[in-house]
């Protein structure tokens, strides 16, 4: 079988993006309590002003949330998808803090990626502090190479007194049972929105599901551990949702 990553998913994302929030609203309530403690801790590093910086933010559910949470604080969001960042952008001009927040448009796999965010970052803030980052379910998706990268590149923006959560469908137990559990996850929500009549949002779910019908995904706690520390990041928190989600927060020693 084929790692997830072995495939380009860029076209998979802009094919998603539109129906994203409808379909995620279905997921099983331990995605919603992942994204929820993101949000508690970007709320609470930011409480006092700094930036809450969101890499893979997707349509912005986090991001919109943490800037409405702490009014002093600033958000920056980068995905690679037009479309997702189309609605973080709709989404955040709904609330009055849309000021608060930037999107960028940029691979948070690449090596240029701090330097992109810090330049915008400076634009946006006189004296950038960046208190949290966030990384919330795009590690899975990417190789291992690409993940070395993102993680090194969140804990390099990261302030000294700033906090990283990683939040992401983990294979604590081995990779087949992590998968087979998504796929029948996933099944069960296409099931769900097949009983809509909407045929459109159904699509977006079977679009999830074939993906990981074919691919796998092998991302574990321990790598992300072992990778944080390497770049002088202990855990201060893990916490796992029926052994499948997990989320991760790490600052430094
Ligand atoms: C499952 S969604 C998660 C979105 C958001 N973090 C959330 O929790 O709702 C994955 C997101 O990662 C983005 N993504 C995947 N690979 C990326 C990459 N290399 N660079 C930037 N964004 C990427 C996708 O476009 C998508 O919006």
């Amino acid at each position: 079988m084929k790692r997830s990553y072995e495939c380009d998913l860029s076209a998979f994302w802009e094919a998603v993006a539109s129906d994203y929030d409808v379909v995620a609203d279905q997921f099983p309530a331990r995605y919603a309590r992942a994204v929820d403690l993101v949000c508690a801790v970007g709320s609470a590093a930011t409480r006092n002003g700094g930036v809450f910086i969101d890499l893979g933010c997707g349509t912005g559910r986090a991001l919109a949330r943490v800037v409405s949470a702490s009014p002093s604080s600033r958000g920056v969001g980068v995905d690679a998808s037009a479309g997702m960042l189309r609605l973080a952008k709709e989404r955040l001009s709904q609330q009055e803090t849309s000021h608060a927040a930037l999107l960028l448009q940029y691979d948070v796999a690449s090596p240029g990626l701090v330097d992109a965010v810090t330049r915008h970052l400076r634009s946006f803030c006189r004296v950038p502090r960046v208190v949290a980052v966030a990384v919330a379910f795009v590690g899975h998706d990417l190789s291992p190479s690409k993940r070395t990268m993102l993680l090194k590149s969140a804990a390099r923006l990261l302030d000294t007194e700033g906090v990283l959560v990683v939040a992401d469908l983990f294979s604590p137990d081995g990779e087949g049972e992590t998968r087979l559990a998504a796929l029948r996850e996933l099944d069960e929500v296409s099931r769900c929105l097949d009983a809509t009549d909407s045929g459109r949002l159904s699509a977006a779910a079977s679009i999830w599901t074939d993906h990981y019908r074919t691919h796998s995904f092998d991302w574990t706690v321990d790598s992300v551990m072992g990778l944080l520390r390497q770049q002088g990041l202990e855990q201060t928190r893990k916490i796992f949702f029926a052994g499948q989600v997990g989320v991760v927060t790490a600052a430094r020693r």
